[in-house]
């Protein structure tokens, strides 16, 4: 039997909701253009290497929570768990891999196998963006400079910016080193995911939910002081362009990031009117290697969880920039009032007045229950006596009043 319910971690969205998601959908594409970002859709599967080879083996998105099958054809698929692999996959063969810049953003749904709970989903839906093709410090706090106007857009305040230096990938061998010598004392009192991650992924250590862990974690070597010196300053000149912006930051040096691909900079936008997962945005400088040639696709982006942002604005009490456009209900007494109805109701429409009629024979009382449960601003009855006389009745449902009026005062009216 099939359950009413959709899979655990989905969700319907109906109707009624979707004003809030077109606000959301709406200002991205606005703020985003005063960027000179342009929308890019690719598909919502791609090639499992794809994810493997952009994200990292070691990744726990890559590892645990992606949806993959096999086709027909016996090709190896997944559903994609982020956007930039899928993004940058496209990049391939594009001249931004001779350095000129692309920006580009996407909306659309994204497949994590997590376990649900409140703000985490296994289809969610992420609006993100990549500028592709160019690097520079500056560039990175642009990014985020984007992101806070778009928050600003969306009316939502009160989140707190966090960002580090992930460095380059041989900054990372001296400070891997004096991770590992600090790790492996205490590695006995740690959970076994970090366990493995001592010889795998060291990295993910330091963002380990585990209490224990983060208490070993808290006092764990400063890595950032081991990266080299143009990281370092390449870092400096990203927090002093956020100052020249003035945006308020925090430097956090143990954040990672979940994704395998970043360098240099990143950063997580969290809110407090939100649990557990308090994530809204995360993003950073990245390069993915996924073609042939050992050349990456070099860029920055970030991604915010549409979900988590209407959570926080509805904590918030944000109301949606949209509003449903005022519709007409037309009420039929009698086969020739009918008729004639259907044929008004489609004359409204060419004059943009959104109408809706029943067509079914219903009394007038259920009609004018329907029109009441679809909440009609303005109802019109006609029956055939209406039709004899060459009006029609126009109740506003706001005032309640109703007046016999023709058919060229009726449009006159609802324009
Ligand atoms: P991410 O941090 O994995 O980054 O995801 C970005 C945002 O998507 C999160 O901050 C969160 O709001 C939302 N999100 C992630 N997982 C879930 C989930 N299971 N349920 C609900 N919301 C979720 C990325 O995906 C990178 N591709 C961002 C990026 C773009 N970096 C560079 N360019």
């Amino acid at each position: 039997m099939i359950k009413k319910n959709p899979p655990p971690g989905t969700s319907d969205i109906f109707s009624d909701e979707m004003n809030d998601w077109y606000d959301l959908e709406n200002s991205a594409k606005y703020i985003f253009s005063l960027y000179g970002y342009g929308e890019i859709r690719t598909p919502v599967f791609e090639y499992t290497e794809v994810f493997k080879k952009g994200l990292g083996d070691e990744t726990e998105v890559v590892k645990k929570e992606m949806y993959s099958f096999e086709d027909n054809g016996g090709r190896n698929f997944t559903l994609r768990p982020e956007g930039t692999a899928g993004v940058m996959r496209a990049m391939l063969g594009t001249d931004v891999m001779n350095g000129n810049e692309k920006r580009v953003y996407y909306i659309g749904p994204m497949f994590r196998g997590e376990r649900p709970a409140a703000g985490r989903k296994r289809q969610f839906h992420q609006i993100g963006i990549e500028n592709i093709g160019k690097k520079s410090p500056e560039l990175d706090a642009e990014n985020i400079a984007m992101l806070v106007d778009y928050l600003k857009e969306i009316g939502i305040t009160g989140s707190e910016i966090l960002i580090n230096t992930r460095g380059n990938k041989e900054d990372r061998i001296p400070a891997e080193k004096a991770l590992k010598n600090y790790f492996e004392k205490y590695i006995n009192e740690m959970c076994e995911d970090c366990k493995h991650r001592l010889n795998t992924n060291i990295w993910r250590i330091l963002d380990c939910k585990v209490e224990g862990c983060k208490k070993i974690v808290e006092n764990s070597p400063d890595v950032v002081s081991y990266f080299s010196q143009e990281t370092q300053d390449y870092f400096a000149k990203v927090c002093k362009t956020l100052d020249e912006f003035g945006i308020n930051y925090k430097v956090e040096p143990r954040l990672v990031r979940g994704l395998d691909y970043y360098v240099h900079t990143v950063f997580e936008l969290t809110h407090s009117a939100l649990g557990g997962q308090n994530a809204i945005a995360g993003g950073g400088r990245y390069e993915l290697y996924l073609g042939q040639k050992k050349k990456p696709v070099i860029g920055v982006g970030f991604a915010v969880g549409m979900e988590r942002l209407l959570m926080v604005r509805e904590a918030l009490e944000v109301k949606s920039k949209i509003e449903d456009k005022p519709f007409v209900y037309i009420v039929s007494m009698g086969e020739v009032a009918k008729l004639a109805n259907i044929k008004l109701a489609q004359e409204l429409r060419c004059h943009n007045i959104a109408t809706l009629t029943e067509y079914e024979n219903k009394s007038m009382k259920a009609q004018m229950r329907a029109a009441n449960r679809l909440n009609a601003n303005h109802v019109v009855i006609r029956g055939d006596l209406e039709i004899e006389k060459n009006v029609v009745v126009y109740k506003n449902m706001e005032t309640g009043e109703q007046e016999e009026v023709s058919q060229e005062e009726l449009i006159n009216i609802l324009k």
